[in-house]
């Protein structure tokens, strides 16, 4: 796909619904009891995963429109385990989440995941092994096996922060036997799990470092309205910033502070973003933003930042890039085993289109130059983020961006070009 430079972003735009909220929404659906609704359904490959993961569990899911899903739950207990493997496609958060349930179920599960996620590690087995579970991976990535058994809540104190690895062994606890399941966190990460859990009424108690979970014996139907996803929002927030008379508004995103780093950091860096109409939505918070273009200033970005941006970290190195001055994004390990490892092929890909950006064992430096990116071809080696950066890139470019393995933003937002058309001014 090629991407022709815009000279501007003008309108008003909305962006599919969480990806994240979508997921759980299904997954804690299939266990609660009755009929579950979810509007404002991000439908895309990630999610659809979900979907299908339930389904092949014996979970009746039905889809009345385009944005809407219905759940039948089978209750705590009563998922049923298919002959075959269960398919997590390239989601991570499907994969990791559903062990913490299948755990505390009758049976014996198989999980599996494409090219990318069985080289990802699932990282999920010891907490859930010391909670009494079954698990066997190989040498640490999928496929993973899970027979169920009875839980025992643990204290757990995660490695590295990830919030599907704490929303795994959380979700672990909620099936366990009587007593809290606790999980340390060193640095905050997205709390999408605690507010729908605390939304159902299950007991959570969160410190800061810290968040427990009480077990249930039945978890209520959900009714939820999902707001649009910050992650799918951010190219767009980039490419405002950059064409010089953008003014773009993007209506109903969720601002949930955990997930909004990018948002921080930009506006230290100089930009122009309006956060107006603050409301509250089925516990999470939403906003409607308008950006205006503006000039960049290089910023740096440690590893107590990571969390909060974890995915817009391949955006922030092409602000970066027109930004004056040098920026550096340090403590970010974690971008190594995302979809692809995302500090190479970041790194790759921005080089290719003549961004001056040099790859660190844990991120990467940038030397910006406030002034149009040369453009050329680059690869996203069927990584939505890396698709979506490449799209971006010819926007703000001279010659345009041709974007290898673009249809891989249908990993989460399959209407992404059309809505870049809908704005782009030529
Ligand atoms: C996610 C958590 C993050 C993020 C991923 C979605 C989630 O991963 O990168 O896109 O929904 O919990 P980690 O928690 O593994 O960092």
């Amino acid at each position: 796909m090629k991407v022709e430079p815009a000279a501007a972003l003008l309108g008003d735009i909305g962006v599919p619904g969480v990806k994240g909220i979508s997921q759980r929404g299904v997954l804690l659906g299939a266990i609660a009891e009755g009929r579950s609704e979810l509007r404002g359904f991000g439908h895309a490959a990630d999610t659809d995963s979900a979907i299908e993961a339930v389904r092949s569990l014996g979970v009746e899911v039905e889809e009345p429109a385009a944005d809407v899903v219905r759940i039948e739950g089978r209750g705590l207990r009563g998922l049923l385990a298919p002959a075959d493997p269960i398919d997590c496609g390239n989601a991570g958060t499907v994969l990791r989440l559903i062990a913490g349930i299948l755990a505390a179920q009758e049976g014996r599960f198989e999980l599996v995941g494409d090219e990318s996620l069985s080289s990802r590690p699932v990282r999920v087995e010891e907490p859930l092994t010391r909670m009494g579970a079954h698990i066997e991976t190989s040498g640490g990535r999928p496929p993973v096996v899970i027979v169920g058994a009875r839980l025992q809540p643990i204290r757990h104190r995660l490695p590295v922060a990830s919030a599907q690895v704490k929303s795994s062994v959380l979700l672990a606890g909620l099936l366990a036997q009587d007593g809290p399941t606790v999980v340390e966190e060193p640095v905050a990460t997205r709390d999408h799990t605690e507010r729908m859990l605390e939304a159902l009424g299950v007991r959570v108690r969160r410190k800061p470092h810290e968040v427990a979970v009480w077990p249930v014996e039945r978890l209520s139907a959900l009714s939820v309205d999902i707001p649009g996803d910050f992650s799918s929002a951010a190219p767009f927030l980039v490419a405002a910033t950059l064409l010089s008379g953008s003014e773009l508004r993007i209506h109903g995103v969720n601002v949930n502070p955990t997930r909004t780093g990018f948002l921080d950091v930009l506006g230290h860096m100089g930009a122009r973003i309006a956060v107006f109409n603050r409301r509250r939505v089925s516990g999470e918070p939403v906003a409607d933003l308008e950006i205006r273009s503006a000039e960049l200033v290089a910023t740096e970005i440690g590893a107590a930042d990571v969390p909060r941006l974890v995915d817009e970290l391949p955006l922030f190195a092409l602000a970066a890039a027109f930004a004056h001055g040098d920026s550096v994004v340090r403590g970010a390990e974690e971008l190594r085993v995302k979809e692809t490892d995302r500090i190479e092929t970041v790194v790759t890909a921005l080089r290719a289109l003549g961004v001056r950006i040099t790859e660190r064992p844990d991120g990467f430096e940038v030397r910006g130059v406030p002034a149009r990116l040369r453009g050329g071809r680059m690869d996203a080696r069927g990584d939505h983020r890396i698709a979506m950066l490449g799209a971006v890139a010819g926007l703000v470019s001279r010659e345009g961006v041709e974007v290898g393995g673009a249809e891989s933003v249908a990993v989460s937002f399959p209407g992404f070009w059309d809505v870049l058309d809908s704005v782009s001014q030529r």
